[in-house]
């Protein structure tokens, strides 16, 4: 047999089952289809398996945050450290340069402000603005156990067929309500309810029994990191989800509002790829900020 040039081509060529494709090396993606997985790669580094997600959509129910009042100036030098952007269109277009050429988690839900219940939200983001954008993911907020929890499962189910449809993965973000209890038993609902609804990756917030929560969730966890600490336990913190089985950290407040938002950054990708001790980051961070 030979092909249109005259080369030989072996008689198994045509007909050999191609070579077993290996299973995904994401938690509970290998079902999906290749632009969810291609996406997925471009957000989780394929040798660490982890992530660092700089989270700046804030504004989006609090208005301008301390730290991100000028979003050009403080996020911009943060950009090249970060694996993920996590903003919300406004953001992005406004004020992230169009060659960035980084991933994108682009905030869709919208509806509420910290006035008012922060619960009733609806989907604000037309799935096409989102492709439009290059995204690589979209988030979407829900509030178990809320007053308009419904709501906000209704816009997470939506979100994920549109996004099935484009090959566009879904980042199911666990909100706390005022009235819940940030314990393993809640976040565990909560992040195992985001997966069931079929999300193809969660955000959550770290707590005791860390590991309970990651062990009931079938698809990687990146956790916020919530209100500003310290550095040197900003760092334990993200030390401590690591180990507890989170896929990265989607970091806001942690980082912008750090002494030192650069070191800081650098410093948290330390423990999530390199595996340092919180420590040894601790300490990076202090020299860098130097
Ligand atoms: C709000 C969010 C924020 O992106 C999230 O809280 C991350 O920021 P921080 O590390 O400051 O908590 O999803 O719902």
């Amino acid at each position: 047999m030979a092909d249109a040039s005259g080369n030989k081509i072996a008689k198994n060529f045509y007909t050999d089952v191609p070579a077993k494709s290996e299973g995904f090396y994401l938690k509970g993606l290998n079902g999906y289809d290749w632009g969810v997985k291609d996406r997925m790669t471009r957000m989780f580094n394929k040798k660490s398996g982890h992530t660092v997600m700089l989270a700046f959509d804030h504004g989006y129910i609090m208005g301008p945050t301390a730290g991100l009042e000028r979003m050009d100036i403080t996020v911009t030098p943060l950009v090249e450290y970060a694996d993920v952007l996590m903003c919300t269109r406004g953001a992005l277009r406004s004020c992230i340069p169009a060659d960035s050429n980084k991933p994108v988690a682009l905030r869709c839900t919208t509806g509420a402000t910290l006035l008012n219940e922060l619960s009733y939200e609806c989907l604000g983001v037309d799935i096409q603005d989102a492709v439009r954008l290059n995204a690589s993911a979209m988030a979407v907020q829900v509030f178990c156990g809320a007053q308009y929890e419904h709501n906000s499962l209704q816009n997470l189910a939506q979100a994920i067929d549109n996004g099935v449809r484009f090959g566009l993965p879904t980042l199911g973000v666990t909100a706390v309500g005022k009235d819940m209890v940030r314990d393993a038993r809640y976040l565990g609902l909560a992040t195992r309810v985001c997966a069931e609804i079929g999300c193809q990756f969660v955000k959550t917030y770290y707590c005791e029994n860390f590991e309970e929560v990651t062990a009931g969730c079938p698809v990687p966890i990146v956790i916020a990191g919530g209100k500003k600490l310290p550095e040197n336990e900003a760092l334990e913190l993200c030390f401590n989800a690591i180990r507890d089985g989170a896929a990265g950290v989607d970091m806001g407040r942690n980082i912008f509002q750090a002494e030192s938002p650069c070191a800081m950054i650098q410093a948290v990708r330390e423990i999530v790829h390199n595996g340092a001790t919180a420590a040894q980051a601790f300490e990076m961070y202090q020299d860098l900020k130097k």
